[in-house]
């Protein structure tokens, strides 16, 4: 689509330029005033290269740097971020291939300084350094305590973090969390130090909706995640997202399944094949473009070959811009080529798609009550776990705003089991 556009606006241009030069010659030859003429039609001409010289220019910058055109502003005094792409000629010395040992010396995390302390999620490493060092961790939790990370991508504070501190409360040490916000008025501080959200803001940049930089901040996330060689599964979810069960329930799903969970399908249409880009191939292929929703729950290998893919994101990063909405089919995408056998091609996520539009229902309080969440929590029609058929589809729900905060605790009680 982006495509056609495109060749539609050059042929365009070339057209208006031609019968610019026609009336010039043929108004040049009939006219007496000869030399005032030429004068001023080069100035035009001149002027009118001139333009097209400078909206040229401007729509190639776009091109390369899709968050200049951010469609959803997370705030107004935002102010210019480092370039999402690490700068090429920053060299990291890694003469080390950090591996997390399981020893029972306890020394993982002081074994390479990089890998992280988990009560500190700040550093300083360059994106470059971030993603290379986050690839050459390798997981060897044989006696670790294997941990499932909740990493939260989101707008700004989390006004449902009521109910994730209930869910979490009594559970350290099964888990770890990761924030990526860009929102400048985010402060760590105002979180309670007992809270389990405190101070695991990670070094985030900013984020367009439906932009390559959402992809971006995804693995991000994923790679600071990886950084903690305890972490074995990851979760993506938003400050909308809600979990429909108790903590020991999510944690066995997650930990003990043979599959990772990203929703991957082929969609033709507009809205999914239509998206694909011909200048994608040979990398991707039209037959292997895939959409799905981007919240995900991978296990430790597939969130290692996000990170360390140099393959495919580098491609969607240059043709996957106009509505194209990168989060709806990278990792489906990427994960349909690089692991078909191992994903269960299914979101654990649950999202109410039954209002058509760009955009799923959001739940406010009035539509929630305890019949809602528990036909969210017990799918009739069932799905497929392990191999045996499940009452379980999803673990987690969204999209839930910040009214809703004190029935959800409610209901947390008495149907959701924390
Ligand atoms: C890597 O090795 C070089 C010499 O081989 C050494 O000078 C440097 O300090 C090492 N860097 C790190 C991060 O260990
Ligand atoms: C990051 O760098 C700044 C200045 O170079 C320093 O003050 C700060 O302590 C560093 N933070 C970390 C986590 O290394
Ligand atoms: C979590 O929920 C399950 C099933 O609803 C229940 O059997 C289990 O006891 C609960 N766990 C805790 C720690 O409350
Ligand atoms: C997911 O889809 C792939 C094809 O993309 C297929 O090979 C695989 O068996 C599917 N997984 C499950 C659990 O059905």
């Amino acid at each position: 689509m982006k495509k056609s556009q495109e060749t539609q606006e050059d042929s365009l241009q070339q057209e208006s330029r031609h019968q610019l030069h026609q009336i010039v010659i043929s108004k040049i030859l009939r006219s007496h005033r000869f030399f005032q003429n030429l004068v001023l039609y080069s100035f035009l001409i001149g002027f009118g290269f001139g333009l097209g010289f400078i909206l040229n220019v401007h729509i190639r910058n776009v091109s390369f740097n899709p968050q200049l055109f951010r469609l959803s502003s997370l705030s107004p005094s935002s102010f210019s971020t480092p370039p999402l792409q690490p700068q090429p000629e920053i060299v990291v010395p890694l003469n080390d291939t950090v591996v997390a040992t399981n020893d029972d010396d306890h020394e993982v995390g002081q074994k390479g300084h990089y890998l992280m302390m988990p009560e500190n999620v700040v550093h300083n490493m360059t994106e470059e350094e971030l993603l290379l060092r986050a690839s050459k961790i390798q997981e060897k939790t044989l006696k670790m305590t294997k941990k499932a990370a909740f990493m939260f991508l989101t707008r700004g504070k989390l006004p449902l973090a009521k109910l994730w501190e209930r869910f979490f409360k009594g559970h350290e040490g099964l888990f770890s969390i990761y924030i990526h916000t860009s929102d400048p008025f985010y402060f760590d501080d105002h979180t309670p130090e007992t809270s389990p959200f405190y101070r695991r803001r990670i070094p985030s940049k900013e984020v367009g909706w439906g932009m390559v930089s959402m992809v971006a901040a995804e693995r991000r996330l994923l790679a600071n995640a990886l950084l903690d060689a305890g972490n074995h599964r990851f979760v993506l979810l938003s400050e909308s997202d809600i979990p429909l069960f108790n903590f020991s329930t999510i944690y066995s799903y997650l930990i003990n399944s043979q599959h990772s969970y990203v929703d991957v399908y082929d969609l033709p249409g507009p809205a999914g094949r239509g998206r694909y880009n011909r200048r994608m191939s040979p990398v991707i292929s039209r037959t292997n473009w895939r959409k799905g929703s981007q919240w995900f729950e991978i296990d430790r290998e597939v969130a290692l070959a996000v990170v360390s893919d140099t393959t495919y994101f580098p491609v969607f990063e240059k043709y996957c811009l106009w509505n194209c909405y990168a989060d709806e089919h990278y990792l489906s995408t990427f994960v349909h080529a690089m692991f078909p056998g191992k994903n269960a091609n299914r979101s654990l996520t649950w999202t109410d798609w039954s209002r058509r539009g760009p955009h799923p229902r959001k739940y406010t309080r009035r539509s929630v009550t305890g019949e809602f969440l528990r036909r969210v929590r017990n799918r009739e029609q069932g799905c497929v776990y392990n191999g045996k058929k499940s009452e379980k589809c999803y673990l987690f729900a969204r999209k839930f705003d910040g009214s809703t905060l004190d029935k959800l605790l409610y209901f947390a009680h008495s149907v959701m089991g924390f």
